[in-house]
C-alpha cells in the first residue's frame, strides 16, 4: 500500500489495524451468517458465528472511533436521518408483529424442547429411549436429587439452581458435569 505513514499513538494503531480487522472479522461473520440463514453447516458454524459476532461488535466500535470525524458528519446528514427512521420503522414492524403473532408460533423444535423441559421425567424418559429409572439415575450421578419421577427438568433445574438445558444434556448423554 502507498498510503501515508499513520501517526504514532492510539490513532496510529487504530489506523493500522482497525478497518483491516473489521474487514476480516466482518467477512467471516457475514459469510457464516449467510450460511446460518439458509440452515447450512449450522452445527459447524453456529458457535463460531456467535463469538466472532461479539468480536465484530467490539471491533466495529473501534472502527467507528477510528472514523469518528466522518461518522459524526454522517449522523448530521438529512439522508442519514431518513435512513435511521426507515430502519427504525422496519424494526418496530417486526417487533410489533411478534406481539400479535398467535401463541404457538415460532420454531417448532424450540417449542418441543420447552415442552420436554416441562414434562414429568416419567413421560420424558420413554421419548428419549430411556428405561423408567435411567433418567433419574443419570441425574443422580450428576448430583441432582430427584424426589419424584413426576418432577420436570425445569422444576429440578430451579431447585438445583442450574440450567434446565444442562440437565437435558445430562439425561441425554449421561454427562456428569
Ligand atoms: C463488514 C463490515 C465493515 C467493513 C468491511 C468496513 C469497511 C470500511 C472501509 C474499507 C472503510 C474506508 C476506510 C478508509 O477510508 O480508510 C470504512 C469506513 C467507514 N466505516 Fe466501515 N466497515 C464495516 C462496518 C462498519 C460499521 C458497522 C460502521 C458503523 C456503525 C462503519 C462506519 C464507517 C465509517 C463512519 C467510515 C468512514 C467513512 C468516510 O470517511 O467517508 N463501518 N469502512
Ligand atoms: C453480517 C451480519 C450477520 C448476519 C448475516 C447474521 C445472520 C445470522 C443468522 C441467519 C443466524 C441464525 C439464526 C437461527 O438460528 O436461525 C444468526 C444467529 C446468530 N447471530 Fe448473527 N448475523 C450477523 C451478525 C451478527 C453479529 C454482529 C452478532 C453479534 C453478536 C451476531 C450474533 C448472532 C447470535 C448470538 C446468533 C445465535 C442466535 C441463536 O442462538 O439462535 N450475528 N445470525
Amino acid at each position: 500500500m502507498t498510503s501515508p505513514t499513520p501517526p504514532a499513538g492510539l490513532d496510529g494503531w487504530l489506523r493500522r489495524y482497525v478497518t483491516q480487522t473489521t474487514t476480516a472479522v466482518g467477512l467471516v461473520v457475514g459469510v457464516s451468517g449467510g450460511l446460518l440463514f439458509f440452515d447450512l453447516a449450522k452445527r459447524q458454524v453456529h458457535s463460531m458465528h456467535e463469538w466472532l459476532g461479539m468480536a465484530f461488535l467490539a471491533i466495529a466500535v473501534l472502527h467507528v472511533v477510528r472514523h469518528r470525524g466522518s461518522f459524526a458528519a454522517m449522523l448530521r446528514q438529512p439522508r442519514q436521518h431518513v435512513l435511521l427512521a426507515l430502519t427504525g420503522f422496519a424494526m418496530l414492524a417486526f417487533v410489533g408483529a411478534s406481539f400479535t403473532a398467535p401463541a404457538g408460533g415460532g420454531n417448532p423444535v424450540h417449542q418441543l424442547a420447552d415442552r420436554a423441559l416441562d414434562a414429568p421425567l416419567v413421560a420424558l424418559a420413554p421419548v428419549l429411549g430411556l428405561g423408567p429409572d435411567e433418567a433419574q439415575r443419570r441425574l443422580a450421578a450428576a448430583g441432582v436429587a430427584v424426589d419424584s419421577p413426576a418432577q420436570s427438568l425445569a422444576t429440578l433445574a430451579a431447585t438445583n439452581h442450574t440450567d434446565p438445558r444442562r440437565l437435558l444434556g445430562v439425561v441425554l448423554g449421561g454427562r456428569r458435569d
